[in-house]
Formats: structure tokens, sequence, C-alpha cells
């Protein structure tokens, strides 16, 4: 008698055929996101170093502190990027494996075997990505804004920790200053490859140079695939960056380490 891969998948959770290390990508998905997830609520939650000098965590941009939020002022602008990853149509593939083991890799068995797609609530919530999307690019101009803003340095030198920019201010990079360009980079190659924009510039078109801008849309279009293509690798590169640009101006204004001023 022979099983087949729809057999095994009947057959439970973790059936398979499979003899390859089907396991390894979902494990690190979770490890990693969850290490994210917990440090990113940790760093929101603490309402504090999140700034130094002229640097300001992505966490907390735009900094918002009215005198009737008693929180951390993180939590009233982090539900639109976390909104945006969490609806995202790769991130989606990525916790469903990781988290929900379902499906946890393909020919592999399923913790239940009735199909219903994101139909129903709470998972019918994932189609508000493209209103997360147009808020997240809103988000790119804010922090490019705020890289500009870690050019500005105080005439008089160097910043004690955890204050901010005084009086007038000139020209100036600091390590910090590129690490938050670098952020701005990759969240820019991410956003701008995202499938709903995609659909947004090239869909609901049967043919560019009939439609009205087509030539531009086209050429958006392509812009659009080309960063699309590595969808992925931009989700999983601007998540470290973003992290990675938070702990380093926290241990800046903790003053763990020292920022090196460049010009
Ligand atoms: S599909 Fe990933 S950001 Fe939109």
């Amino acid at each position: 008698m022979t099983t087949s891969i729809r057999d095994m998948q009947e057959r439970g959770l973790g059936t398979t055929l499979r003899r390859d290390a089907w396991w390894v990508a979902p494990a690190l998905t979770a490890l990693v996101l969850g290490s994210f997830g917990l440090y990113a609520t940790w760093a929101a939650w603490t309402g504090t170093h999140y700034e130094w000098g002229p640097y300001l965590s992505p966490f907390y941009s735009p900094l918002l502190q009215p005198s009737w939020w008693p929180l951390s002022p993180a939590f009233l602008i982090l539900v639109f990027p976390l909104g945006f990853r969490l609806t995202c149509y790769y991130y989606r593939k990525a916790y469903y494996r990781a988290f929900f083991l379902d499906p946890v890799g393909c020919a592999v068995g399923e913790p239940r075997h009735a199909y219903r797609g994101e139909t129903q609530f709470p998972f019918v919530l994932q189609n508000l990505h493209r209103f997360f999307m147009y808020a997240a690019v809103v988000f790119i101009f804010i922090l490019s804004y705020d890289v500009y803003l870690a050019t500005r340095w105080p005439v008089n030198g160097v910043l004690p920790a955890g204050t901010p920019v005084p009086g007038p201010t000139q020209f100036g990079i600091g390590i910090g200053t590129l690490v938050m360009a670098a952020n701005v980079v990759l969240l820019t190659g991410y956003t701008f490859g995202c499938h709903s924009l995609r659909h947004l510039v090239g869909g609901g078109v049967d043919c560019f140079s009939c439609a009205r801008g087509g030539q531009t849309r086209y050429r958006l279009w392509r812009g659009v695939s080309a960063l699309n293509r590595n969808h992925m690798l931009w989700a999983w590169c601007s998540l470290f960056s973003v992290a990675l640009t938070d702990v380093y101006i926290r241990l800046c204004a903790m003053g763990v380490i020292a920022d090196f001023r460049i010009l």
C-alpha cells in the first residue's frame, strides 16, 4: 500500500514524508521574530533612553508627548509600523508557519484540515494591509527627516548622554547618523517593494500604453517590482536595522558606548 502526501497531511501536525530539515526555517523564524517582538515591546514600554543628542530611536518617531497620555510615547505610533509588518504578505507566511504551524511546511501535516483562508475575524483584518502601507510611506518621510536632524549638532561640541540638542546647531555626522540613514534605506527598500504598492501602481490595467499616465505607471511598477523580487530579504534586513538603530541610540543614551563624530 502506498502513502500519499495527502494521507500524511491528514494524519496530523508534523506528519510528513519529507527527509530534509524542513523545520529549520520555521524554528529560526520563531526564534528571531519572537526575540524581536520581545525586545520591541520592552523598548517601547520603558519610555526611556530613546534619544541621545540629535538621534531619535525609530520606535519613538514621530515623538508625540501629549500631557494626557500616561504611557510611553512609543505606544502612540507603534500601531502603524507594527500593523504594516503584521499584515505584510511575506510576514504572514512566515509567522503562520512559525507560530501557528498552519501550515508548518509544504507537504507537512497541519493542525487542522479545513482551510478558511482569511475571510473571518480576526484574519480578515489582514486586508487592512494597503491602509497600513499608506501610513508606512509617510513614516519613510518622517524617518528621513530624523536623519536630517541627526546631522544637526550643537556648535559647542559634545553632548552629555540623554540631552536634547540645545541652541544653535551646525552640520555634523556621527556613527549614529549613518546607522539611522542605513535604517531608512533598508526600510525604504522594504516599504517600496510592498505587494500592495505594486498593485496600486501597476494593477487594474491590461495595457500600460493604453492607460492614462501609463508610461509613468509602468516605470513605477518596474521599480516596485525590482524591490518586490527580494521582499523577504528587505523585510528581514529592515527588521534588524530598526532594532539595531534603537539599540545603538539606547546604549549611547545610557552611557554604555560613546558615539563617534566623523565630521
Ligand atoms: S506585502 Fe510586505 S510590506 Fe506589503
